[in-house]
C-alpha cells in the first residue's frame, strides 16, 4: 500500500480498490496506445522549441517554466481531452500579450487550483499540519487530516477544498467528455474517454469492482498530480547536464542528427530502440538528480526485510536518491557519465537490478513510465535538432533544490539557446 494515498493524493483508493483501478489503467499505456499519442506529445514539443526561439531574452531562456507548460498541456490533452492552451500562452506573454482577453475562465482556474494542489502535498515543514505528522507519526496523519480539514483557517482546511474544487471541475470534464461520446464524437485518444468506453464494454469488472464516475475522477487528478512536474523536471535536467558536458552533447547530437530525417518525427519503435545513447543520457540524467526522493510504503502483512522482522501496518520509507549515490553500484557517482547505463557495460552488468529505481519498483511503481519516456526522448529529439544549450549568466551555481513530493530546482534552469547552423 502506498502512503501517499493517506495524503488524499492518489484518490485515497488502497488495497483491492486500488489494484482494480490501476488494472483498468494499464491497459492506457501499452505501446500501440502510446505511439497514437506521439502526434499529440510532439506538437507540444514544437510548441515548446518554437517559445524558445520567441524568447525575448536568448540569453536567458526561463527552461522549467516552458517544459512544465509543455507537460501539463500533454496531460491536459492526453488525460482530459482538453486544451490548456499554457504553451500558446507562454508564446504571447513573450511577445508581450498577456493572453488574457481569450483566455478561458475555467481553464485558469483548473490551472490555479493545480498549481496550489502541488503547493500542498510539499514535504516539508512548510506544508500542513497532516503532511508534516506524516513524515515523523504516519499513523496519526489520517485522523488528524480527517480533524485538521474541518477547521478554517488551517492548511489541511484549505488544502481540501482546494481538492474538492479541482475535483468538481474534474468531474465536470467527465461529464463533458460523457456527452461527447453519448453525441458520438470519434474516437476520443484522451484518458477520460479511454475510461468510459471500457467501463461501458465492461472492462471495469475486475474482480466485481464497478469503476464509477469518482474513481475515473480519482485517475484523473493522480494523472495530473504525478505526471506533470516529474516529466518537466526530467527534461530540464536532461537539458541542464548535457549543457555542461560538452562529449556528451556531441556524442548525443551525432545520434539525433543520423537517426533520422530532420523533418521527420520519430516514431514509438525508433524512440523505444533506436537511440541508445538518448537512454543512456536520460538514465544518468534521472540517477543524477532523482525526481521523486521518497518512496513510501505500509505493510499490509507482516514482511522480513533483511533480517528485521516488521509487522502489518509499518511504515517505510526508501530514498532512492541515497541508492542513485550509492559508489558501490555507480563507480564515481558524482560523475555524470551516462555510458555507465550503456547495454554490456561492465558497470551496468555488475550492478544490482534495483540500484537505479526512479520509477519505483514492484507492484506500485509508476504507471506513466512509458508515457514520460516517449515525452522526454520526443523533446530531447525536438530540441537537440534545433538548438544546443549553455548555462545562462543568470543560472546559480551551485545549485539548489527543493525536496518535496517531487524534486525541485529551486530557482529554475536558465539557459542560452544557440542555434545550430549546420542542420
Ligand atoms: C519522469 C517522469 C516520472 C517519474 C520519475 C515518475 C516516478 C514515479 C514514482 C517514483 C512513483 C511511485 C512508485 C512507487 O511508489 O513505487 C510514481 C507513481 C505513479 N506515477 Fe509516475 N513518474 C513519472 C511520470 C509519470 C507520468 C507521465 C504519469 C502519468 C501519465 C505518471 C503516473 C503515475 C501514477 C498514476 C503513479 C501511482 C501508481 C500507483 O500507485 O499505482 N507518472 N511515479
Amino acid at each position: 500500500m502506498c502512503v501517499y494515498c493517506n495524503a488524499g493524493i492518489f484518490g485515497g483508493v488502497r488495497d483491492s480498490t486500488w489494484s482494480s483501478m490501476r488494472n483498468m489503467v494499464i491497459p492506457l499505456y501499452q505501446p500501440a496506445r502510446l505511439a497514437g499519442l506521439i502526434p499529440t506529445m510532439q506538437s507540444y514539443v514544437d510548441a515548446l522549441v518554437d517559445n524558445i526561439a520567441g524568447c525575448p531574452d536568448q540569453d536567458c531562456i526561463p527552461f522549467c517554466q516552458l517544459s512544465l507548460c509543455m507537460a501539463i498541456d500533454i496531460i491536459g490533452k492526453t488525460a482530459f481531452g482538453i486544451e490548456f492552451g499554457l504553451s500558446r500562452k507562454a508564446a504571447d506573454t513573450a511577445a508581450g500579450d498577456d493572453g488574457d482577453g481569450d483566455d478561458d475562465d475555467d481553464v485558469k482556474e483548473f490551472l490555479r487550483e493545480y498549481k496550489k494542489s502541488m503547493e500542498f502535498i510539499k514535504m516539508d515543514l512548510s506544508s500542513s499540519l497532516s503532511t508534516i505528522l506524516g513524515l515523523f507519526l504516519p499513523c496519526v496523519q489520517t485522523p488528524c487530516k480527517r480533524l485538521l480539514r474541518r477547521v478554517p483557517g488551517t492548511a489541511d482546511y484549505k488544502m481540501d477544498q482546494n481538492e474538492r474544487r479541482l475535483c468538481r471541475r474534474i468531474d465536470a470534464i467527465i461529464a463533458g467528455r460523457r456527452r461527447d461520446r453519448d453525441a458520438g464524437d470519434g474516437a476520443a485518444l484522451d484518458f477520460i474517454a479511454a475510461l468510459l468506453d471500457a467501463r461501458e464494454s465492461g472492462g471495469g469488472g475486475h474482480g466485481g469492482f464497478a469503476l464509477e464516475d469518482r474513481h475515473v475522477r480519482a485517475l484523473a487528478y493522480e494523472h495530473l498530480i504525478a505526471g506533470t512536474k516529474t516529466t518537466a523536471f526530467t527534461v530540464s535536467s536532461v537539458v541542464y547536464l548535457v549543457s555542461c558536458h560538452p562529449r556528451v552533447e556531441e556524442r548525443l547530437l551525432r545520434e539525433i542528427d543520423g537517426f533520422a530525417p530532420r523533418g521527420r518525427v520519430p516514431g514509438a519503435d525508433e524512440l523505444h530502440a533506436g537511440l541508445p545513447y538518448l537512454n543512456q543520457v536520460i538514465k544518468e540524467a534521472m540517477r543524477f538528480h532523482l525526481v521523486s526522493p521518497l518512496i513510501a510504503r505500509e505493510t499490509s502483512e507482516p514482511v522480513e526485510i533483511a533480517g528485521h522482522l516488521l509487522p502489518k501496518g509499518t511504515y517505510v520509507w526508501l530514498a532512492p536518491g541515497v541508492l542513485a549515490r550509492d559508489a558501490a553500484q555507480f563507480p564515481e557517482p558524482e560523475e555524470f557519465r551516462p555510458e555507465r547505463f550503456a547495454a554490456g557495460a561492465a558497470e551496468e552488468r555488475a550492478r544490482h537490478p534495483y540500484a537505479h529505481i526512479p520509477f519505483g519498483i514492484g507492484p506500485r511503481a509508476c504507471v506513466g513510465h512509458r508515457f514520460a519516456l516517449q515525452q522526454v526522448k520526443l523533446a530531447a529529439v525536438g530540441l537537440y535538432r534545433r538548438y544546443v544549450f549553455r548555462h545562462s549568466p543568470a543560472m546559480e551555481s551551485p545549485l539548489q533544490f527543493d525536496f518535496d513530493l517531487v524534486l525541485a530546482f529551486r530557482h529554475g534552469v536558465k539557459l542560452r539557446a544557440i542555434k545550430r547552423t549546420n542542420t
